[in-house]
């Protein structure tokens, strides 16, 4: 069976699934039960300053959005960060940690941005012998509006700045949570990296109202006839925070900066993916707030079956692995030609592809006598817009012309690699010639 250790800048867990910062991690009960149901970290639910703790609302937190099948795809919320003293905080990680010593525990911190807050609280966690600190830089309410959270994650000279004040008054490995309510995540992840930062985690919740009450007219969720923008996050965001990673991993400028992945992940093949762009482990909030603990055991289960298909060994053979895959549009291969084709046998008759087709791309779908629905290879710009319509699972599949082929669309024959740097219609190739 492959080995699903992880070793994630110094610090080791027996598989590269953490519980990301938050409800599911705030308090003892929930991380030993945690442990025991096989996660390989957790990153404790944020804490703040010593003093009294932050109030949370007392009304609903949580805003969603649901499949057809009233599955959870993507959830928000205004929650703020621990809401439980420090001491009690402190004690208990303290006594989790000195029962599971084979399993990452990650302190995740947000103090004000002054160089003796962000003191005193490391020398506060110090004897607790956790395996690192996370700088949480990314929640976008709440505590953004009291100059926390994403608003110094916004700025990267604050992020910069703060790193290193935690590298100056701390050993621990050093993790900066980035947030993505920002235009291009390079320059925070390039800042924590030049303050000293040994990882960055992402992404935090990002920005967001789910819904308005159409009697009441109000955000949801409502708290006395009004509402705030929370952080959203779930399946819904998957897609976002697997750019956000490639990004990172796949720039000069942080190439080799270790990433922890996080975002919607809710199946081992999810964190496959997280891995294969350059995540060296991934953290989990809403599939274990909706699914329980239990669902990590799937996830080990089917990650550790998959890298034995492939023949991985350890996980080291997947991070990273699809990188080099990610390249910039105009290095695409123009000269990839493919064409829809609609398997007769399985199609239901349903006409979605059709009216796809024949409303949004190229009427290259026709509709025979019978409901029988056939592509006009002459037509088809290959945008598969009908397999993502089509409700049967590859009833459609992209069939790919071989070289030597001629497109019938296009006449053209199919060549070698050619991509639009080099091609005629480029003005820019117009103007060097
Ligand atoms: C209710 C709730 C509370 C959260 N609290 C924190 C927090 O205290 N600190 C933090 O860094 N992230 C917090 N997060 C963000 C998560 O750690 C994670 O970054 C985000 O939910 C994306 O992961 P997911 O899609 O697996 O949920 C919270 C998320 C939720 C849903
Ligand atoms: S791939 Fe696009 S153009 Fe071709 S048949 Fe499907 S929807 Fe039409
Ligand atoms: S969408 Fe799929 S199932 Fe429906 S008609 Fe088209 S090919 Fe057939």
């Amino acid at each position: 069976m492959a080995n699903l250790t992880t070793d994630f800048i110094g610090i080791k867990s027996p598989n590269p699934f953490w519980l990301a910062s938050a409800p599911p991690t705030d308090k003892e009960y929930n991380v030993r039960r945690a442990f025991e149901a096989g996660w390989g970290g957790v990153v404790w639910k944020t804490l703040g300053s010593e003093g009294p703790p932050v109030v949370n609302v007392n009304g609903p937190r949580y805003g969603a959005i649901w499949g057809a099948d009233r599955r959870l795809l993507g959830l928000n919320n205004i929650e703020l960060i621990t809401d439980r003293p420090l001491e009690v905080n402190l004690r208990e990680i303290k006594s989790v940690k000195r029962d599971y010593k084979d399993r990452a525990l990650i302190i995740s911190l947000m103090v004000p941005c002054d160089e003796d807050s962000w003191k005193d609280i490391l020398h506060r966690i110090e004897d607790t012998e956790a395996d690192g600190v996370e700088l949480n830089f990314g929640c976008p309410h709440g505590m953004a509006e009291r100059g926390m959270g994403s608003a110094v994650g916004q700025v990267p000279e604050y992020i910069e700045m703060v790193t290193r004040w935690v590298k100056k008054h701390s050993r621990m490995p050093c993790i900066v949570k980035l947030t993505p309510n920002i235009s291009d995540i390079r320059k925070p992840a390039e800042a924590a990296k030049r303050g000293g930062a040994d990882a960055v985690s992402l992404i935090n919740t990002i920005n967001s109202i789910t819904s308005v009450n159409l009697d009441t007219f109000s955000p949801e969720p409502m708290i006395d006839g009004k509402g705030t923008h929370g952080g959203y996050c779930g399946p819904a965001v998957k897609p976002i925070a697997l750019n956000m990673v490639a990004e990172i991993a796949r720039s000069p400028d942080t190439h080799g900066l270790p990433i922890s992945g996080i975002g919607g992940v809710t199946t081992w093949r999810d964190a496959a993916e997280f891995m294969a762009l350059g995540a060296g482990n991934v953290q989990v909030c809403t599939a274990a707030m909706t699914y329980g603990f239990k669902i990590v055991q799937e996830m080990i289960s089917g990650l550790s079956q998959y890298m034995d298909e492939k023949g991985f060994t350890s996980t080291a053979d997947l991070v990273g692995r699809a990188v080099p895959n990610v390249t910039d549009w105009q290095y695409l291969n123009l000269n990839y030609v493919t064409k829809a084709h609609i398997d007769q046998d399985a199609c239901i008759k349903c006409g979605r592809c059709y009216a796809a087709c024949e409303d949004t791309s190229h009427q290259a779908i026709a509709m025979k006598p019978g409901r029988v629905f056939e592509v006009m290879d002459d037509e088809c710009v290959a945008c598969n817009l009908c397999v993502n319509v089509c409700p049967v699972d590859s009833c459609i599949t992209m069939v790919e012309l071989p070289k030597g082929a001629v497109d019938p669309r296009t006449q053209t024959t199919v060549g070698d690699y050619a991509n639009w740097t080099t091609h005629p219609n480029n003005p820019s190739v117009q103007a060097a010639e």
